[in-house]
């Protein structure tokens, strides 16, 4: 169900969103070889209480943690653990808050040290993909032109789409309607309309797009071990067009 949210709403939207952005920027201060990923975790939990937030992602579905750390061939839902970020790794940080019973989204995709020239690219194009469908992300558009958005612009760069794996709706709610892709012709889907307020996260893939889940039941990984890359945002879809509500 796709629940519109009146710009009274929008505004306390900002507050966990802001958080969120804030404490990714934080944490990618952080990144460097030699810290472990639960050392990042820690470090997202106590941002977060200083902020009085409640983490979004741990306890939802069972997931234990309220970062999702996500290295190299890792699309999505990658665990922290006691692995060191070594030079060379790239890394997704991905991280929600709730605040006054709004939730905010949002993840980036950070080289550790100094990486391949193939992973700057794929972090560059990713991210750039994501700033390409917010573009789509106003009223009066149908939900796919976002889809189709992403798709054109990482497939003619070389790269391909995660298919497994959607954007969301997002309010009161992580995940409330619609699912985004990040795939598919333009032009199809609900008419956006100011008020939806959306996550918007293309998961790029060096290789191919194929993913598999580990035996963890979490960790999403690219079948030909390629790289992958992550980039996500909360937007509101406002009548003066998109607001990026996680901006850092
Ligand atoms: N940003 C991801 C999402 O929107 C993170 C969810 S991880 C989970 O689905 F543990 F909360 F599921
Ligand atoms: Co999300």
């Amino acid at each position: 169900m796709i629940i519109l949210k009146s710009p009274q709403e929008i505004d306390r939207m900002r507050v966990p969103c802001k958080a969120v952005a804030e404490v990714l920027k934080l944490l990618k201060g952080t990144i460097r070889p030699g810290i472990t990923t639960l050392e990042l975790n820690a470090q997202a939990e106590r941002e977060a209480a200083k902020l009085g937030a409640k983490t979004a992602f741990k306890g939802y579905g069972g997931y234990p943690y309220s970062l999702c750390c996500s290295v190299n061939d890792e699309v999505v839902h990658g665990m922290p653990s006691r692995r060191e970020l070594i030079d060379g790794d790239v890394i997704s940080i991905d991280f929600g808050l709730v605040i006054d019973g709004f939730y905010g989204d949002a993840a980036l995709t950070i080289p550790v040290g100094s990486v391949s020239a193939a992973a700057s690219k794929l972090l560059t194009v990713t991210e750039e993909s994501l700033y390409v469908a917010i573009k789509q992300a106003v009223a009066g558009n149908k939900l796919s032109d976002i889809s189709h958005a992403v798709q054109a612009y990482v497939e003619s760069r070389g790269f391909s789409v995660v298919r497994d794996f959607v954007g969301h709706g997002i309010g009161r709610s992580l995940h409330e309607g619609p699912q985004i892709p990040n795939y598919g012709p333009p032009g199809r889907g609900v008419k956006l309309k100011p008020g939806m307020v959306l996550a918007i996260e293309p998961m790029i893939n060096e290789l191919k797009p194929d993913v598999k889940v580990l035996e963890d039941g979490w960790t999403a990984v690219t079948v030909d071990g390629g790289l992958s890359a992550h980039f996500e945002h909360t937007v509101a879809i406002t009548p003066n067009g998109p607001e990026i509500l996680t901006m850092i």
